[in-house]
């Protein structure tokens, strides 16, 4: 069931870990939007002065350790941002100067954290599937914040956030998913979040950079981006992952940008007002052209970052409510 006073309650979840867009049924994807859409609207009171509900006691005694094995600025800080406006307590463990540079298992490091007793495990991981293996060994609750190419289950419920603000919908909208698909677990996630919620995919890549099996979702797939962009509402571009290529995926990143990457002309091709998205850190130039990717009227790139810290802590909320019940 739907929430029914739809912002105003934590979002209740079926599992103590969040794993991934899978693992969630519609009424939890859209629960988790709609109370995500609850704190930005609370941020934003916030940050004028207007009195809000006090928010800042959810995560009062709570503890969270964010471990990230890969690189972020946005998903790291933005579950700093999100713990602390909550009241929790936050701790970051950088992979370079802990015991994982002497050699340390994920399991072992894991477990480790395990015994200080915090209540959520923030990880991001090279390896698919990383999130899912510690939840089994651990007490504290797991969230995915990005495995390998598998999922990226937050950045896909902020991408909803800021489609459904911008739109008031998502059901309906054509949303063109356009890039390297093949490494993209914003992608994946994207694509059984926005696929739920009765958006029109379709999915533009060169055929080296698609997925095997990829078909099985049932999305329309081009190999030509402005074929692929056609009339579409929404241009999400993705990020060219060089660091996960396992041969020569692309000829070279001058041809890459020729044929894949966004400027305003192809971008004529889109609905007449399209907007486009990324979830960034982006490779201007590569993907997507500065010009277009800067344009104030029709980018949401900042919008993303912003709906965030929201999303978080929806998300942040719905994980600790789940442990008290
Ligand atoms: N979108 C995203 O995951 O960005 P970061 O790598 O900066 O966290």
């Amino acid at each position: 069931m739907i929430n029914k006073d739809k912002n105003n309650t934590p979002v209740k979840l079926s599992s103590k870990h969040l794993l991934g867009i899978e693992n969630l049924n519609s009424d939890e994807m859209l629960n988790l939007i709609e109370r995500s859409d609850h704190f930005a609207n609370l941020i934003t009171k916030d940050r004028n002065q207007i009195n809000t509900n006090n928010f800042s006691s959810i995560l009062s005694g709570k503890t969270i350790i964010n471990l990230f094995f890969e690189s972020s600025t946005r998903t790291r800080v933005s579950f700093e941002v999100a713990c602390k406006k909550l009241g929790g307590s936050v701790l970051n463990i950088s992979v370079s100067g802990s015991s994982v540079k002497k050699g340390e298992t994920l399991i072992d490091t894991a477990t480790t954290l395990n015994a200080m007793n915090p209540d959520i495990l923030v990880i991001r991981h090279h390896a698919a599937g990383a999130p899912l293996l510690l939840s089994k060994f651990i007490d504290a609750s797991v969230i995915n914040a990005g495995d390998g190419r598998h999922e990226h289950p937050t950045q896909a419920l902020l991408d909803a956030l800021t489609i459904k603000r911008r739109f008031g919908k998502i059901a309906g909208l054509n949303i063109s998913i356009c890039g390297d698909i093949a490494n993209s677990r914003v992608a994946r996630s994207n694509m059984y979040l926005l696929g739920s919620l009765g958006a029109n995919l379709c999915l533009v890549s060169p055929s080296t950079l698609l997925p095997s099996k990829i078909e099985n979702f049932g999305f329309p797939i081009f190999n030509d981006l402005e074929e692929g962009i056609h009339n579409a509402d929404i241009v999400m571009m993705l990020r060219l992952q060089k660091e996960r290529f396992q041969g020569k995926e692309i000829p070279s990143q001058h041809e890459y940008y020729n044929l894949f990457g966004l400027d305003n002309k192809k971008l004529k091709k889109s609905a007449p007002n399209a907007l486009i998205m990324h979830p960034g850190p982006m490779n201007r130039g590569v993907e997507i052209d500065s010009i277009t990717a800067d344009d104030d009227e029709r980018s949401l790139i900042t919008t993303q970052v912003e709906m965030g810290v929201a999303t978080r802590m929806a998300c942040l909320e719905a994980i600790i409510q789940n442990r008290v019940l």
